[in-house]
């Protein structure tokens, strides 16, 4: 994924005219839109490809399945238009490995979930975002996904993976984090939904988030 902006737009609306007309909005601010469960069980696979006109996609569906099953999710996926999948690092480097190997074949992206942006994943998940880390770099995966809710954990992260990785990292806006920061902690892309899709104008709030990481990125 090229890096113009250092935005993404996590787009989970659950109505496709929305889909398409936010997406139209805003495609001049966002280096790709990553869609997830909401859009496509409301919509369907097609709306991949129908979004795919106005930047990359990054499929979000935490696979976290055994390999076969792994490897079989992220084929349809990428069959249906997608640039690249979202998985989960928690099932283990084998369950990785083939979604990175098919991914490598079809010159496709996986990003590895090390830990989420919301309160719960203090629970359990952060106990083993590291090791997830350094098993995404491992395993040559194109990226974590890190939270920008704790930019701290973002510095942490980059020292593992190195600059080989990218980190993609939500949470900014609504969930509390800052895009500067986390920018500035070590992420390369900034994902960014409800602060953008339910602004009064959603490309004016793109621009402001473009702008504001301009001079980090
Ligand atoms: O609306 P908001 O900007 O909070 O959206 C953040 C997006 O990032 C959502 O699609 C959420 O599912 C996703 N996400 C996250 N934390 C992760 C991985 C994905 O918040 N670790």
């Amino acid at each position: 994924m090229e890096r113009k902006t250092g935005l993404i737009l996590a787009l989970d609306v659950t109505d496709r005219m929305e889909a398409v007309a936010i997406s139209e909005k805003v495609a001049g601010y966002v280096d790709a839109i990553k869609i997830g469960y909401p859009l496509v069980l409301s919509t369907g696979m097609d709306m991949i490809s129908q979004l795919s006109k106005f930047a990359p996609i990054i499929a979000d569906f935490k696979v976290a399945d055994i390999p076969n099953t792994n490897r079989l999710i992220c084929e349809q996926v990428f069959k249906a238009g997608a640039d690249a999948v979202i998985v989960q690092g928690f099932t283990g480097h084998d369950s990785l490995e083939a979604a990175v190997k098919l991914a490598k074949e079809q010159e496709k992206d996986i990003y590895v979930v090390t830990e989420m942006s919301h309160p719960g994943a203090l629970d359990f998940m952060q106990q083993v975002g590291e090791g997830i880390a350094k098993m995404a770099a491992d395993a040559k995966a194109s990226g974590v996904v890190a939270p920008a809710t704790r930019p701290e954990r973002v510095a942490e992260i980059r020292k593992i993976i190195g600059n080989e990785l990218s980190i993609i990292s939500p949470g900014v806006g609504a969930q509390g984090g800052s895009a500067s920061d986390v920018i500035k902690a070590g992420a390369n892309w900034v994902i960014v939904g409800r602060s953008i899709y339910q602004a009064e104008d959603p490309a004016m709030a793109a621009k402001k988030l473009v702008d504001e990481m301009k001079e980090f990125l």
